[in-house]
């Protein structure tokens, strides 16, 4: 028993090859990424963490944030060039650490892509809400656009809303999967359109602000810790670095399309590294002029970057675009997500540690057909009956447990197979993979 725990699967006994269209270029495969990074996490956590946790120092707390998944994201490269397979950290972690490691990181990562692309569904319909509302359409009642379930005071048990379901969270996560279902090729089309809108949109915020910074806001930069752990200070850096991991997660989805990459072993890395530098720069930049343009305390907001808009007459005129910003936003992160997740599935079910059906491959449109269904189905369901706050942590924990398998995996390997042919490598493996889990 102990033994088939422990059986891993060598890397030399994937076989690359599949039904799935290898169609995505370095381009394709870094929009991928960018489309699975920018979401919630910019238009709402940044606010939150730096009202509450770092003020002005939230501009470190992305950096310490983005650092440690730089170091990860050099892991998830050197295996997605050298094992261009879609089950991502669930096959590395099989041919590294065994069986029953990967079985735990396949379900964790049902934990990450799934309830993303769940959760990520249920900030969509806010912001969908939020924009009808601002062009005076108003012909969705509440209860048919918020979750019949409710966390109670004791935060375990769940009660009853009384609302119906969430219906544009099951919406787009429909629409989407239905995309995801049809093509890759069509897939990444979309994903392109959308980030094109979002990242013009980031950029647009970052670039008319720039204009309105007042530098008073930024001092002290690292506010006086309260006397409480995490409360400002360095503590609070920390803290609020934790709660921004969230707007990374999703460069390492890039690696589930491994198998449709015309040439992993060079655009795998480019699509991972290149994707979250790209976020990390922007990240920081966005940062750095959100907390100039107003007091950082106002900023403890669910729409923080309307807040500090708002407070400029001459950036008013930007608000309507942060709606659509944040929707593009989350639409392609579902979309990745739900592509990934569908992936992960396929991998799975050809190791046979889930229904064969999941292997299936369409015919016609050379997708992972059935597993795109139920994952769709899936993050439909879930999207539409439960609330926003306990699927967010979920995503957090799940990504976690992936990253750190991978970065340890990278170190194992190394170890037990050093002179299989790396076409990317880790430098300082070492530091890099050690500095990863931390
Ligand atoms: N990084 C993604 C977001 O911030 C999950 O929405």
């Amino acid at each position: 028993m102990m033994q088939r725990f422990l059986r891993t699967k060598p890397i030399a006994a994937r076989s690359t090859d599949s039904e799935l269209r290898r169609v995505l270029g370095p381009m394709d495969l870094t929009l991928l990424g960018v489309g699975a990074i920018i979401g919630t996490g910019i238009f709402v956590l940044t606010g939150l963490a730096a009202a509450k946790y770092a003020g002005p120092a939230i501009v470190l707390s992305f950096i310490v944030a983005g650092l440690g998944c730089i170091f990860a994201g050099l892991c998830y490269a050197e295996f997605a060039a050298m094992v261009p397979v879609s089950g991502s950290a669930y096959a590395y972690s099989y041919a590294t650490l065994g069986e029953f490691v990967a079985w735990f990181v396949g379900w964790n990562l049902i934990l990450e892509y799934l309830f993303a692309a769940a959760t990520v569904s249920v900030g969509w319909s806010r912001y969908f809400v939020k924009l009808l509302d601002f062009f005076g359409i108003n012909f969705m009642p509440e209860a048919l656009t918020s979750a019949p379930l409710g966390v109670a005071e004791d935060g375990v048990t769940f009660i009853a809303t009384g609302a119906l379901i969430n219906l544009p969270a099951v919406l787009i996560a429909s629409i989407i999967t239905a995309i995801c279902y049809v093509g890759i090729t069509q897939s990444s089309r979309v994903n392109a359109i959308v980030v094109a809108i979002k990242v013009t949109i980031v950029v647009m915020v970052i670039g008319f602000g720039f204009f309105y910074v007042n530098p008073d806001n930024w001092t002290p930069f690292i506010p006086e810790n309260t006397g409480k752990f995490g409360e400002y200070g360095v503590s609070g850096i920390l803290r609020a670095s934790g709660i921004i991991f969230f707007a990374y997660i999703g460069f390492d989805a890039v690696s589930t399309a491994a198998q449709e990459a015309r040439n992993p072993e060079r655009d795998m890395p480019i699509g991972i590294l290149g994707s979250l530098v790209l976020c990390t720069i922007l990240y920081i930049l966005m940062c750095g002029v959100l907390t100039g343009l107003v007091p950082f305390p106002d900023l403890n907001d669910a729409a923080p970057v309307a807040v500090a808009l708002q407070a400029h007459a001459g950036l008013n005129w930007l608000v309507p675009w942060i709606i659509v910003g944040a929707l593009a936003g989350l639409t392609s992160v579902i979309l990745v997500m739900i592509l990934g997740q569908a992936r992960i599935f396929l991998t799975m079910a050809q190791d046979g540690l889930i229904p064969q059906a999941f292997a299936s491959v369409h015919p016609k449109f050379k997708t992972p057909g059935v597993a795109t269904l139920v994952t769709g189905v899936s993050a439909a369901l879930i999207g539409g009956v439960f609330p926003i706050g306990i699927l967010g942590e979920l995503v957090s924990i799940g990504t976690l447990i992936a990253f750190i398998t991978v970065c340890i995996g990278v170190l194992v390997l190394r170890h037990t197979q050093p002179n299989l042919k790396r076409p990317f490598h880790v430098p300082y493996v070492w530091f890099t993979s050690l500095s990863g889990v931390g």
